[in-house]
């Protein structure tokens, strides 16, 4: 019997950490053969992770610009992949999450009528407009989808409510996969900067800040309550912020807290030293997705920059809080955590609802029992 013709598509930073060890996997699985293809809708925050990995991409479309539009991404995706699959024709395509990539990789492949899978399937705000394009790219990227690898129970009860029960797999979340293999103990990071950080004396904040529904005037707030943390407790806390190199976010970041001592706003880090930065510091702050679900399991409270979350399970665990993005709330939610002890006790536990770092086993499981070549069904994440 021929070899099943998998192709992986991802295109940003957060796709490729969450695909790369999927990739791996399925070049393990003697019955596949495994291809992958980059839109490349990040150019160096993409490299950067195929790097960490050691993937090399059978395509690249290179399709970033500066300040690049929803729909040139979509398109410059959709012709870029007409071609791969007019040339190279897989038996399943998969793709992940939400991103524009991932929602015209969906398209892309439905075109030419070849099976989808989706990774990081079910997640849910239920507000169309936040986060913006992000609840939609991953709504109609179930409809499209033939199978759908949810990290957990409550993604495939969202799923359900949508009609969609065919080829659900709940599995866990692959970014906890990544994880396990960047986090060490004996961890040297490449600069000097973030070696010399004092991580004993001082309480190391860890931000990141990037979504399009944040850009203008949540953003404002959230910089100038960055701006007024650092500045209270300047003997304190050490603010790292690895900034997204979207020229909306550097701007606003730098004219708000340029000049700091204690704020270190570096260029966006390897995925290995951003996990290990993680596991030394004493609080995120985030509107990122996979943030939400790294520093849960290595027992960081989070406080999210967003109105809202997809990502419940670990709001619920009580390891995350979502801050909004008024500077106020920001300001009073991260104080109560640098100055009650009790208060930060109660959010740093080690929690892990989105995977026990076997997700892609399970996936590479799903997709063989689903194309009839292996009896066995693969075994449901059952969260712990
Ligand atoms: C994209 C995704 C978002 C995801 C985020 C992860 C969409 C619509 N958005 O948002 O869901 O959370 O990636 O980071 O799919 N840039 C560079 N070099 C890079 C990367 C970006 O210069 O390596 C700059 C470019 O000017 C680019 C801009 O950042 O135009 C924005 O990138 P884009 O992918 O459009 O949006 P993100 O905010 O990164
Ligand atoms: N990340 C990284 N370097 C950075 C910032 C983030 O490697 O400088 C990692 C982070 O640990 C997580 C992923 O990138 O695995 C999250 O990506 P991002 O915040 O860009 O996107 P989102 O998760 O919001 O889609």
């Amino acid at each position: 019997m021929d070899k099943l013709r998998v192709m992986t598509i991802f295109g940003t930073r957060p796709e490729a950490i969450k695909m790369a060890p999927l990739v791996r996997e399925l070049e393990r699985r003697p019955e596949v053969e495994s291809l992958c293809c980059v839109t490349a809708q990040h150019r160096q925050m993409l490299d950067g992770v195929l790097g960490i990995f050691r993937l090399t991409p059978q395509y690249d479309l290179d399709i970033m610009e500066p300040r690049q539009s929803l729909s040139t991404i979509t398109s410059k995706c959709l012709l870029g992949l007409e071609k791969v699959f007019q040339r190279d024709r897989p038996d399943l395509v998969l793709v992940h999450g939400d991103t524009s990539t991932t929602f015209a990789g969906a398209l892309a492949a439905f075109y030419q009528q070849i099976a989808v899978g989706h990774v990081e399937a079910g997640l849910r705000t239920w507000d169309k407009y936040s986060p913006f394009p992000e609840e939609m790219n991953r709504s109609m990227v179930s409809r499209l989808a033939d199978l759908h690898f949810c990290p957990t129970e409550a993604n495939r009860r969202n799923l359900a409510a949508e009609g969609i029960t065919k080829g659900v797999y709940v599995t866990g979340n692959t970014v906890i996969d990544a994880l396990n293999t960047t986090v060490r103990k004996e961890f040297s990071f490449t600069t000097d900067e973030l070696n010399r950080l004092d991580c004993s004396s001082k309480k190391l904040l860890l931000i990141t800040c990037h979504r399009r529904e944040n850009y203008g005037e949540p953003m404002e707030q959230i910089m100038s309550a960055l701006r007024q943390l650092a500045e209270t407790y300047r003997d304190q806390v050490e603010l790292v912020y690895p900034v997204h190199l979207s020229p909306v976010v550097q701007e606003a970041a730098h004219r708000h807290l340029d000049g700091l001592p204690n704020v270190h706003l570096v260029a966006p880090l390897p995925a290995d030293e951003m996990h290990n930065l993680m596991e030394r510091s004493y609080l995120v702050l985030t509107d990122s997705g996979g943030l939400q679900e790294e520093a849960p399991a290595l027992g960081k409270p989070v406080l999210v920059l967003r109105r809202e979350t997809e990502r419940p399970e670990a709001v619920e665990a009580g390891t995350v809080r979502i801050a909004g993005t008024r500077r106020e709330d920001i300001v009073a939610m991260a104080a109560e955590l640098l100055e009650s002890p009790a208060a930060y006790e109660t959010m740093a536990r080690a929690v892990n609802p989105y995977g026990d770092g076997r997700a892609c086993e399970r996936i590479a499981d799903a997709i063989l029992y689903h194309f009839g070549r292996s009896d066995r069904p693969p075994e449901t994440f059952a969260g712990r």
